[in-house]
């Protein structure tokens, strides 16, 4: 049936041509016409979820310049594949070609920030120099070409080199200095989720308001006790149950900025120039106070996995603690988080009073907190006599990143039917038990390795939460 619509031949050729980019051009040139168009159209009213041939219409409309319906169809891929790089990319791409520049660079920043994605880096590149922003352009354009030597697109470069002439900035050295920091630092923002967006974690929380927010709130009572606002606190426990999130949610809580640095991701960017590089983020940090730096993985400074970073391991642990310790400049309204799966990996010297002198265990979600985790993850989703303390129930080991996978599951089971009636079909408990059923919890491996550490290897006392939660003490 479906098939009437389209020439059989034609659509494997598109097919083969979407796949074998090396024909691509061509081959477009040749196939895209209204017809076909209106070919994929008709088959989508039957299966509006297939995504090969929602992309193929989307690729084919901005083909044809067609860029306010290629819109349309990419943002509808996202909504079946929302986490897609290549998907936002390629909405990019069409805001690009819009001049639509700054949703473009939102887009892409958050590509490039998170993956070391080459030509999203170059396309970004594209964007701000159109945006005037070349100091920016220049160096996203170096990134692209550092991750994958083959985006190097030659027009560009010339066409980027002549506008830095042009603008009076043919680089000197503070500029290339300039650049070198921005290699390092990720992001800052000032995130507008707060506590109440973090399900459960009381515990933590209080932990946190105590020995940060208090201060940071009330810096005259305790200075009046001569007390220093300062130090940082770990975290550390198994994946997904909200460590990232809360250290968001805490620079939310207060207003503050935000830096997140992932240490595994960009240390072996550092070696060489590590020293120069961790010190410009805490100076970053410092020059946009109140401001909570946190560092991700932060066990990967302790844990030298290749013999290059062994190497350079020690000066960027040095590096670190000296910073941490503000001995040259103060850290005054800055917090420093760390979060780590692995403590054990993390040098002793971190936690030395002044550091990291809070450890804190984050756990997975008790029943309550599972509650509100799946709250939190169904609120403004449509639902139906859902018992959320019966869900929460069968969810124990469950962290909050596998509660929200449950949510996905069932969100999208809901979809075809949806689509179908062409209404919406809100969720039911029965759902949600199915989607528990589909989706196992992701704990468990983790406190299969933790245990170990914790009978065995527990100075002071360091793991005894780690037992507790075991009930082996
Ligand atoms: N307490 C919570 N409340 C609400 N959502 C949560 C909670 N914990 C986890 N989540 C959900 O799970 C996602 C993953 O959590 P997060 O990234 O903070 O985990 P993590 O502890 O940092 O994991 P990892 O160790 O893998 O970095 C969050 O973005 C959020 O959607
Ligand atoms: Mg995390």
């Amino acid at each position: 049936m479906i098939i009437n619509f389209v020439d059989i031949k034609t659509l494997f050729l598109y097919i083969f041509t979407f796949f074998t980019k090396k024909h691509r051009f061509n081959f477009h040139i040749l196939l895209m016409n209204q017809q076909q168009i209106d070919a994929f159209r008709e088959a989508l009213k039957f299966s509006p979820d297939n995504l090969p041939l929602r992309k193929l219409l989307a690729e084919a409309l901005f083909n044809l310049a067609r860029y306010d319906e290629a819109l349309i169809e990419w943002k509808e891929c996202l909504r079946l594949l929302p986490e897609d790089n290549e998907l936002k990319v390629a909405l990019a791409k069409t805001y690009f070609y819009q001049k639509n520049y700054t949703t473009a660079q939102y887009l892409l920043e958050e590509v490039v920030e998170n993956h070391s994605y080459a030509s999203a880096a170059m396309l970004l590149s594209k964007v701000l120099a159109e945006l005037g922003e070349l100091k920016q352009a220049k160096h996203y354009f170096d990134v692209a070409i550092q991750w994958d030597k083959g985006v190097y697109d030659k027009d560009f470069d010339d066409f980027l080199g002549r506008k830095i002439r042009d603008a009076g900035l043919a680089a000197p050295n503070d500029w290339v200095e300039e650049i070198e920091t921005m290699v390092t630092h990720s992001n800052i923002e000032k995130p507008k989720i707060s506590f109440k967006d973090v399900g459960g974690m009381e515990a933590v929380k209080e932990e946190i308001a105590l020995k940060v927010i208090h201060p940071m709130k009330n810096p005259e009572i305790y200075k009046a006790f001569g007390k220093k606002i300062g130090g940082g606190i770990l975290l550390y426990g198994p994946p997904g149950c909200g460590k990232t999130l809360l250290a968001r949610a805490t620079a939310g809580e207060i207003n503050a900025h935000f830096i997140s640095v992932g240490l595994n991701d960009v240390l072996d960017m550092w070696i060489g120039n590590s020293e120069k590089n961790l010190h410009n983020i805490f100076q970053e940090a410092r020059q946009n106070a109140p401001c909570v730096l946190f560092f991700d993985e932060v066990d990967a400074l302790g844990a030298s996995r290749s013999d290059m970073r062994q190497a350079a391991g020690r000066f960027i642990i040095n590096q670190f603690l000296d910073e941490m310790d503000g001995v040259k400049y103060s850290n005054e309204g800055v917090l420093i988080l760390g979060a780590t799966n692995s403590p054990w990996y993390l040098d002793s010297a971190f936690r030395r009073p002044g550091r990291f002198d809070r450890i804190i265990f984050v756990q997975p979600p008790d029943q309550k907190a599972r509650e509100e985790i799946i709250k939190l993850q169904l609120l403004e989703k449509p639902t139906e006599s859902v018992d959320v303390q019966s869900i929460a129930k069968q969810t124990a080991d469950y962290s909050g990143a596998d509660l929200r996978a449950v949510v996905d599951i069932a969100v999208e089971s809901k979809l075809p039917e949806s689509l179908k009636k062409g209404r919406v079909v809100p969720i039911t408990n029965a759902d949600l038990k199915n989607a528990v059923g589909r989706h196992k919890p992701t704990t468990k491996e983790w406190f299969a390795t933790a245990k170990n550490y914790a009978l065995y290897s527990n100075e002071s006392g360091l793991y005894d939460d780690i037992l507790k939660y075991l009930k082996l003490k």
